[in-house]
This record gives C-alpha cells, sequence and structure tokens, in this order.
C-alpha cells in the first residue's frame, strides 16, 4: 500500500509525488492555472488508491496469441460527490481514471460568524444509492461541511461512503470520525491545526479562492 495508516479508517498518503505536489501547492506564489492543475493531478493520483478495494471478475479475452484468463472491474458502481466550489477542482482528476462513474454536487459555505455549514445546493445521480459515493473537497478543517455533506448523503440513504481530501487539520478527522465512523478518510497531508478563524495552518489559504481566483 502506498499509505500508512492513522488509524483503521484514516489513510495518508506518503507518494512521492504527492508530497511534491502538495509542497508546490502549498506554495503562495503558485498561481491560479499551476493550483489548477496541481489539484487535479493529485486528485488522480490519489483516486488510484482510493479505488484500489474495488471487485474485480475473472474473464476470458482472445488476444493475437492466444486466450488470457484476466480481471476487469466487476461492474460496481461508483460515483463522486464534490462539495461545492473547491471540491469541483477534484473532479476532472478522478474522471481521468474512471471517466464513467457520475457525479453528483452538494453546495456548502461556511459561514463566517458561525463557521458552521450552509446547504445551499444537492443534486445526486438518481441511482446513488446503488453506489459507493467518494466525498471530494481539498481542505478537512473543522470539519463542519464535510461531516454535514455525509450527512446528506446518509439521509438519502446512501450507506457506502469515502472522504478524500488534500489537506486535513486533526480537529476535522476527529470530527468526521466522531460523526461517522463509518467512512473512510483518505488525505494527502495532516497539518498542525487549526488557526482562530478556523483556517489550516500551515495549509494553503482558501482553496476555493486560489483555484478560481477570487482573491
Ligand atoms: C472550504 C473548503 C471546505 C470547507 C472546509 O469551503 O473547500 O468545503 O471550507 O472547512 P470546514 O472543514 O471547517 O467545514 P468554503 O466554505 O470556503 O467554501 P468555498 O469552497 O465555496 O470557497
Ligand atoms: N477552507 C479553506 O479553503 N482553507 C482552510 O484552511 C480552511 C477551510
Amino acid at each position: 500500500m502506498n499509505y500508512e495508516k492513522y488509524d483503521d479508517m484514516v489513510f495518508i498518503f506518503d507518494h512521492p509525488l504527492i508530497q511534491h505536489k502538495i509542497s508546490l501547492l502549498r506554495d503562495k506564489n503558485t498561481n491560479t492555472k499551476e493550483f489548477r492543475e496541481l489539484v487535479s493531478e493529485i486528485a488522480m493520483l490519489m483516486g488510484y488508491e482510493v479505488t484500489r478495494d474495488l471487485p474485480l471478475q475473472e474473464v476470458e479475452i482472445e488476444t493475437p496469441i492466444g486466450m488470457a484468463k484476466t480481471n476487469v472491474l466487476s461492474g460496481k458502481k461508483v460515483g463522486i460527490v464534490p462539495i461545492l466550489r473547491a471540491g469541483l477542482g477534484m473532479v476532472d482528476g478522478m474522471l481521468h481514471l474512471l471517466p464513467m462513474i457520475k457525479v453528483g454536487h452538494i453546495g456548502l459555505y461556511r459561514d463566517h460568524e458561525t463557521l458552521e455549514p450552509v446547504e445551499y445546493y444537492c443534486k445526486l445521480p438518481e441511482d446513488a444509492i446503488e453506489r459507493e459515493m467518494i466525498v471530494l473537497d481539498p481542505m478537512l478543517a473543522t470539519g463542519g461541511s464535510a461531516s454535514a455533506a455525509i450527512n446528506f448523503l446518509k439521509q438519502r440513504g446512501i450507506t457506502h461512503i469515502k472522504l478524500m481530501c488534500l489537506i486535513a487539520a486533526p480537529e476535522g478527522i476527529k470530527r468526521v470520525r466522531d460523526d461517522h465512523d463509518d467512512v473512510q478518510i483518505f488525505c494527502a497531508q495532516v497539518d498542525e491545526g487549526l488557526n482562530d478563524t478556523a483556517y489550516i495552518v500551515p495549509g494553503l489559504g482558501d482553496a476555493g479562492d486560489r483555484l478560481y481566483g477570487t482573491k
């Protein structure tokens, strides 16, 4: 495995390419175009491991030389759910790996005063309940947004859920673990903690603003 275990349900990636790209992502001099490309590339690299447990089935394929017994994905359905806005940056990377997956969207923003997530949009694939749904968000800070997004999925009957983020604070991991002990969390790096406005320290700043150049 290319990740080390934090606990049974939390996976932190130690792959050199991921570590390198996260360092570039953190750099305040990385511009919007580079930032967007890096988020997408890291999502693709992480997606490779996040989907490691997808079931396979054996098939027979005729090669130019003879018959081969070989494996293909067994058809277990997967979906991704980016949390708007910043999670959108991770969609393309995942679609490169799994072009046929369906994409839902959950719109949440953190109220700057209360720091609580406010929902403004939710649209999921019709058959989401049959799928393993992977929630995407680059930042797991207090964990309020991710926990709320997972709640929305569970309220709609979805039971197989994973969370994939790039940078996590220990507070966010704890919140999601406490609220949803059945959800595996995958992240590239875990940081020191949060500052007094609940930004991850050292983090990378505001992921949405850096992706879309809004500040
Ligand atoms: C960011 C980020 C997460 C959330 C994390 O979104 O993309 O969704 O904050 O914080 P939390 O773990 O404390 O909930 P933000 O609310 O800034 O909205 P945006 O993506 O629209 O900029
Ligand atoms: N959201 C961000 O975009 N960055 C943080 O550090 C925390 C929440």
